[in-house]
């Protein structure tokens, strides 16, 4: 894994989105794997900033992204889908066609697990993938377990998930149990991977995934079996390092 050292949250950002960048301008139809949370929104904001600019043009670029909640559709303002469009969709030149997120509301979850699987399948593998890292080394929604889960699946989210997540929603009640996520070794599969993280908060976190074990209690700790990762961290998440 290497390791890119930001001075705060802002070098991070611009430092991420000037990788993401570069495979964009590498190859203009690349497949990027997508992340939400609070830590890419900087990246997000830089990406278009630049698209706006015209250095970076989205039109041929697909993209397919981790997680969503279960239970909400695409217009409920806390679903990734809602989020994706409101940070970058909706402000870059992209064809909202090519974009991929799990269905919130589909009927069936075993249905919609295989579809997804399907999609990114489709897509031809990965080319990079953006991740940020829970307080509790989750990867997506793939939360600390005693398996690495391969393919996409359903999760039951751990309450540390849900107290975390809370802050976004009116009240805990209203933030969703379950959520879909894309598994560890489709994670995996990507070409090259890019993880960030930002602030105090992270630094356990980021220690533990730089010098603890790789076990399936940490998923975030598998990435160090992959041979292109990246993580980009602020000197608030390194401070334990
Ligand atoms: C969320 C997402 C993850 C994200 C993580 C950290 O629950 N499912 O993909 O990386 O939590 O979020 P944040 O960047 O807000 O700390």
């Amino acid at each position: 894994m290497r390791i890119v050292r930001a001075r705060d949250y802002k070098d991070m950002s611009r430092k991420a989105a000037n990788i993401i960048s570069a495979q964009i301008i590498l190859k203009n139809d690349c497949v990027l794997g997508l992340a939400t949370g609070s830590t890419p929104i900087g990246i997000y904001d830089t990406l278009t900033h630049w698209c706006e600019k015209g250095d970076l043009d989205f039109s041929q670029v697909k993209t397919v992204n981790l997680d969503e909640y279960v239970g909400l559709d695409g217009c409920h303002d806390q679903s990734y889908r809602y989020f994706m469009n409101k940070n970058l969709f909706d402000r870059v030149n992209i064809n909202k066609d090519n974009t991929h997120v799990p269905n919130g509301k589909a009927e069936n979850a075993q249905e919609e697990c295989e579809r997804y699987h399907r999609v990114i399948e489709s897509m031809g593998g990965i080319d990079l993938q953006l991740l940020g890292i829970g307080n509790n080394g989750h990867i997506g929604f793939n939360e600390p377990s005693d398996v690495f889960e391969e393919k996409v699946h359903k999760v039951e989210l751990t309450e540390s998930t849900i107290q975390a997540n809370s802050r976004l929603f009116d009240s805990i009640d209203e933030v969703p149990r379950y959520a879909y996520t894309m598994g560890i070794g489709e994670i995996m599969s990507a070409k090259r991977i890019l993880i960030v993280a930002s602030g105090k908060a992270k630094a356990p976190i980021v220690k533990e995934l730089i010098e603890g074990p790789v076990r399936p209690e940490v998923p975030a700790s598998i990435l160090k079996f992959h041979s292109d990762v990246i993580l980009i961290a602020d000197e608030e998440a390194l401070s334990l390092l």
